[in-house]
């Protein structure tokens, strides 16, 4: 394990994020300097919900910040599953277009499995299609969703050493924790792991997660994690992202994680921050994979 006698050494997802937002940039800056149009990047939000709204647009100024076009395409909480499908059709179909997403959570009456099935697999540059899920999991290159794809950069960026290594995933989502729990185990570096995925059924969770060398919370509970349920040197990947109340603060909230940060990175000899641990990767892994996408390294 890469470790030094310090503790809480922080995994810096904010520097990983810059480092490779800035090598994508140059990369797009050498294909409009060719006379190409570059990657574009596509969203489609549905509805109004806020959270979705500052993603979208932290995702659009990413994109642009690194020379990419990028649209969003919005349409009101009562589109229906019909209209939703024919802009999907129409993305899939428009040659502009390398790659894009569809912002989750859907309105209630849409059938989101319906929707992500439908996004053609080689513009989805979330990973979430299941011919992308399926290739992750059978070890076929292909689109992997940005979350998990950003955690394994910053486990090869700062060389942790996961092989033979226990790493316990909390949370199954399909978006962050199972494909985590696939990558992880798969012959590779980062990987080589021996993972247990614990969730809301799992028994005696604190047992198992004390056994981790190297803990990824995706849990969506505050503060979840104490110091109790870690491994002394753990590496400890928080994923999680919740406002509670802070008086203190201006804004009268404060950003924290799945973990205790604060009595944890006492134990934890690395340790993701949030905000600025693994947030920041995602978008730069996204932007990541639409250039893959531009450069049709997976998909021909
Ligand atoms: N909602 C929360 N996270 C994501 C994401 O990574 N992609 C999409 N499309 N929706 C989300």
């Amino acid at each position: 394990m890469a470790r030094d006698n310090k503790r809480g050494r922080l995994l810096d997802g904010k520097l990983v994020a810059k480092a490779l937002k800035e090598s994508i940039k140059k990369e797009v800056a050498e294909m409009v300097d060719r006379g190409e149009e570059g990657p574009h990047l596509a969203a489609v939000i549905v509805g109004n919900d806020p959270a979705s709204e500052t993603y979208v647009a932290s995702k659009e100024k990413a994109a642009r910040g690194v020379g990419m076009v990028s649209s969003v395409y919005r349409y009101p909480e009562d589109t229906t599953e019909k209209e939703l499908m024919d802009v999907i059709d129409f993305l899939n179909r428009d040659p502009e277009v390398t790659g894009f997403i569809v912002q989750l959570p859907l309105p209630k009456h849409i059938n989101e499995d319906k929707i992500i099935e439908r996004i053609k697999p080689s513009k989805d540059v979330d990973g979430f299609n299941p011919v992308n899920v399926g290739k992750m999991a059978i070890g076929q290159p292909g689109f992997v969703s940005a979350t998990p794809a950003g955690i394994m950069e910053i486990l090869r960026y700062y060389k942790i050493d996961t092989e033979g290594k226990n790493c316990v995933v909390l949370g199954r989502s399909n978006i962050v924790g199972s494909p985590m729990s696939i990558l992880m185990s798969k012959k590779s570096n980062p990987g080589n792991a021996t993972v247990t995925l614990c969730h809301s059924k799992t028994e005696n969770l604190d047992e198992i997660t004390r056994q981790a060398d190297i803990l990824i919370t995706a849990i969506g509970s505050p503060q979840f994690v104490k110091a109790d349920m870690v491994k002394e040197g753990a590496v400890v990947i928080d994923v999680g992202i919740h406002r509670i109340e802070d008086k203190s603060s201006k804004k009268g909230y404060k950003l924290v994680g799945d973990v205790d940060f604060d009595a944890v990175k006492e134990k934890a000899s690395y340790i993701t921050p949030v905000p600025g641990g693994v947030g920041p990767m995602t978008i730069a892994s996204l932007l990541n994979n639409t250039l893959k996408a531009y450069k049709s390294e997976y998909y021909g």
